[in-house]
Parts: C-alpha cells; sequence; structure tokens
C-alpha cells in the first residue's frame, strides 16, 4: 500500500507522519517512511541543489529536477518495498509537482506534468493521499522561527496558487482525503489511523 501527505510548508505533514509510522508498528506492520525530493543518495543531492537559496533555477529544469530525484526514489527503493508488500509512506509525491510546479510556476501545462509524473512515477498510484490544508498566515506562523529555503522564498503570490492546485486535486482526485491541518495534532492523527485502518481491512 502507498500512502501520501501532501500539503504547503509547516502544515504538519512530518508530525503525522512519525505518528501514523508508531501506530502502524503498534499493529505489528514495518512501514518505510521516504521523503520527496530524497530518500536515496542521488535523490538527497537533487534535494540540496533544489532548495540551496545560492542557485537560480528556470521552472522548467525546476520540474525535471523534482522528477529526477523520483524517479530514483521510486525505482530504487519504493517499488521494490511495495512488490515486497510494505506500506510505503511519502512525505510528499507528485501531487506537489502539480502544485508548485504547474500551478504555483506555471512550469509546463498540466497535461504535460501529468505525463512527466506517470514517467517519473513508474507509473505508480497512491491508494491514500492526505491533504493537511492550512492557510498560508497559518504555516508561515509554525515555521517563523525556520531558515527559508529557495522554494519557500517564493513568496504569498506563489503560495497561493499551490493551494489553488491542491484544492484542485482534492476534488479530482478520489484518493484524496482532505485534513483541516488547524485541528490538535492528536485529532489529526486519530482520523489518518482510522483511514488507513479501514483502507487495510483492520477495523
Ligand atoms: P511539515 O513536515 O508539513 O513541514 P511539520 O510536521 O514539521 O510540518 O510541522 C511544522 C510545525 O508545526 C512543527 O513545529 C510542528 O510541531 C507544528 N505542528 C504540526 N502539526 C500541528 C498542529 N496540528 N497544530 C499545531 N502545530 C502543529
Ligand atoms: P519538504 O521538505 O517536504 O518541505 P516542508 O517540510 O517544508 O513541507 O519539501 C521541500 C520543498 O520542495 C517544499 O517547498 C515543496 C517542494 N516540492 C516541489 O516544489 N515539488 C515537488 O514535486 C516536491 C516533491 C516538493
Amino acid at each position: 500500500m502507498l500512502i501520501t501527505f501532501e500539503g504547503i510548508d509547516g502544515c504538519g505533514k512530518s508530525t503525522q507522519i512519525k505518528l501514523l509510522q508508531k501506530s502502524l508498528e503498534e499493529e505489528g506492520f514495518n512501514p518505510k517512511i521516504f521523503r520527496e525530493p530524497g530518500g536515496t543518495k542521488v535523490s538527497e543531492e537533487i534535494r540540496s541543489l533544489l532548495l540551496s537559496s545560492e542557485n537560480t533555477i528556470d521552472p522548467i529544469t525546476e520540474a525535471l529536477l523534482f522528477s529526477s530525484a523520483r524517479s530514483k526514489l521510486i525505482s530504487e527503493v519504493v517499488k521494490p518495498s511495495l512488490d515486497k508488500g510494505d506500506i510505503v509512506i511519502l512525505d510528499r509525491f507528485y501531487d506537489s509537482t502539480i502544485a508548485y510546479q504547474g500551478y504555483g510556476r506555471k512550469s509546463m501545462s498540466l497535461s504535460d506534468l501529468h505525463k512527466l509524473n506517470m514517467i517519473a512515477s513508474h507509473g505508480l498510484v497512491p491508494d491514500i493521499t492526505f491533504y493537511l490544508k492550512i492557510s498560508i498566515e497559518q504555516s508561515e506562523q509554525r515555521r517563523k522561527n525556520l531558515t527559508k529555503d529557495r522554494m519557500e522564498n517564493s513568496g504569498n503570490d506563489f503560495y497561493s496558487k499551490v493551494i489553488t492546485g491542491f484544492d484542485d486535486l482534492s476534488r479530482q482526485e478520489k484518493r484524496f482525503v482532505v485534513i483541516n491541518a488547524l485541528n490538535s495534532i492528536e485529532d489529526i492523527s486519530k482520523k489518518i489511523k482510522k483511514k488507513v485502518m479501514v483502507t487495510l481491512g483492520k477495523v
């Protein structure tokens, strides 16, 4: 089973992924967790290039670099894990490319980006996508003590387009579960666990 988490920066993905990992381990599962971009040596190096504020990267190069990091992660570790029957949890996947590089940067047409996503993901489609929905103001509040990376320096206009992208995807894709990211960490975690357990046939 492939579970992905999406939403703008600071929405609470990492927090919820750790809690879901713990819940699944308590139930006897051994979930594999990866972040995008990242999860392999090459993909982590591409992540550093993409996030370093010292780099200027045009929108098409950016879309291709996120896709390269993805292809390496999926072929090298995610597909083999899924083939073994593991539960894989991804901190971001190709929906981020639609929201950030499609709606945010307008790097290429959405249909071209969908094709690129299918190539870079080797045809994988998540079983569940949790979209943690939060406003720009709240996400900034949560990240106010952190240094901004290259993506986070893109400004509020950019982020508001990214949110529109995730909102549109959540209406188009049945696999999306929209979660109000302003609820308490515990409430969100219970909701996520319940959805996963139902999908696994455990309740
Ligand atoms: P992301 O991985 O999406 O960037 P994090 O999980 O790192 O987000 O969370 C960003 C910050 O917000 C952290 O300081 C975290 O403790 C806090 N946080 C996460 N979820 C909530 C929540 N539901 N309510 C309040 N604060 C939260
Ligand atoms: P991440 O570390 O998950 O950010 P955060 O923890 O702050 O939410 O992701 C790194 C950045 O890369 C984030 O700003 C979103 C961006 N990104 C894209 O623009 N396109 C993509 O396809 C992916 C996977 C991430």
